[in-house]
């Protein structure tokens, strides 16, 4: 067994001496808030990462359930996509963005077209997910001349203006307050849809941006059917439908795309995050006749000095390879229905567990409180185990393998986090 298939071991108790020496450094160096989860608290630093394992600075070898926030669906490092980069790094490393592209873009625009579900479909680059939400709510405004956007409660879109703006949590948006617009309406996820055929009625929404089912901010399924009753609104009332599939996307819930559980065909989709297999790249993929709207006699409307860049293409051609040949999505519904049943079996029963839920390979425990959610997830890290704790409330413990995650791997995993309920 190689790295990358191991079961955890700590050989020192993280964060250990190194992590802690370099997260002190770190903590000096970086602006405050980015370097840590709980300020000023030290963190783990990752040396090395490959299939479903991470190494630490300090020799600690765990299973991440985190996916490095859902990005290694196909595992970390998975050998086709570092074959891929290491030989276009022989060839090209960067483009000329909306200037002069590379034939790796051609290719990945025409796979992204293939597989997405969407009408008619183009593509536009973008080379993070709050980037793709941006150039979403861009278009939204562009094709239809109406600035209003409906928002869900809870949900996460990026932290950029534009995205922060339809993100929910308060905590986020309040330092901004002044630089965010009026715009935006907000109702409860998977709420009633009378609510949102009233608040479309009123007119001046243009788009409707909706994660099919919330990741980071709790991992939330709508009731079947909901979703393609808002689709059906957004239709009555000429409102664009924007799929935020940037955490969903790519096999994680059992289906390539989220929506495709309940057949709905968004009017333009945003992914990112698993695409690249661990290099920045985002898409967000419209109606040909929506994106029109970007038709200049000049320069580009929206364009990033990285944009499609060729190494994260070339990873990204293998990650849709890897996914297909290993049938990843239907891989995501198997294991996923042993990891519900054995959370169910195992945590069901315990009292500081309220609710579990989740799809393919994306699972939430909702704890009674945020403390006990922390306590399971720094328990979990102590002991090799990789998950993170969120939530509006940071109280759902979220379970985000990679796909490819071998099924002793995950079983190890699940004792260890039920271990440590009973420690
Ligand atoms: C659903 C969703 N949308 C957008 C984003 C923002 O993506 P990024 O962090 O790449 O900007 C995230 C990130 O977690 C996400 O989960």
């Amino acid at each position: 067994m190689t790295f990358g298939d191991l079961l955890p071991e700590i050989v020192v108790p993280p964060p250990g001496p190194r992590s802690r020496e370099l997260s002190a450094a770190l903590g000096k160096l970086e602006a405050p808030g980015v370097n840590t989860l709980y300020g000023g608290e030290p963190a783990i630093l990752w040396e090395e990462a490959r299939g479903a394992n991470v190494r630490d600075v300090d020799g600690n070898l765990y299973i991440d359930l985190t996916s490095g926030f859902g990005v290694a669906a196909v595992g970390h490092r998975h050998p086709r996509v570092v074959e891929a980069v290491r030989e276009q790094s022989g060839r090209l490393l960067h483009g000329l963005g909306d200037v002069m592209a590379h034939p790796l873009r051609v290719e990945l625009a025409r796979r992204l077209v293939e597989i997405a579900p969407v009408d008619d479909p183009q593509v536009f680059f973008a080379i993070s997910g709050a980037e793709a939400v941006e150039i979403a709510l861009k278009t939204a405004l562009g094709a239809t001349g109406r600035p209003g956007v409906l928002a869900f409660e809870p949900s996460y879109h990026g932290l950029t203006l534009g995205a922060l703006n339809v993100t929910s949590r308060e905590d986020f948006r309040a330092p901004f307050a002044a630089h965010l617009h009026g715009h935006v309406r907000r109702l409860p996820f998977a709420g009633d849809l009378a609510r949102v055929d009233e608040t479309l009625k009123e007119g001046g929404i243009g788009a409707v941006i909706v994660e099919p089912i919330v990741g980071r901010e709790g991992v939330l399924i709508p009731p079947d059917g909901w979703l393609s009753a808002l689709a059906g609104l957004c239709r009555k009332h000429g409102a664009l439908l924007i799929a935020d599939e940037i955490f969903t996307g790519f096999g994680r819930t059992g289906r390539l795309f989220a929506v495709e559980h309940e057949g709905v065909r968004p009017d333009i989709l945003c992914c990112g995050k698993a695409l690249g297999g661990g290099l920045p790249i985002a898409a967000v993929i419209a109606r040909r006749d929506l994106f029109r709207c970007w038709e200049t006699p000049g320069e580009a409307l929206h364009t990033a000095t990285f944009l499609a860049n060729p190494l994260a293409c070339a990873a990204a051609l293998a990650v849709l390879d890897v996914l297909q040949e290993e049938d990843l999505p239907g891989r995501a519904v198997r294991l996923g229905h042993t990891l519900g049943r054995r959370l169910s079996s195992w945590l069901g029963h315990i009292p500081a567990v309220e609710e579990i839920r989740g799809r393919g390979l994306l699972w939430g425990v909702q704890l009674r409180t945020a403390e006990m959610a922390k306590k399971w997830m720094l328990g979990a890290w102590s002991r090799g185990v990789l998950l993170l704790a969120g939530g509006p409330e940071g109280r759902v413990a979220q379970l985000v393998p990679p796909l490819t995650i071998r099924e002793e791997q995950l079983a190890g995993a699940m004792g260890i986090l039920e271990g440590v309920f009973s420690s």
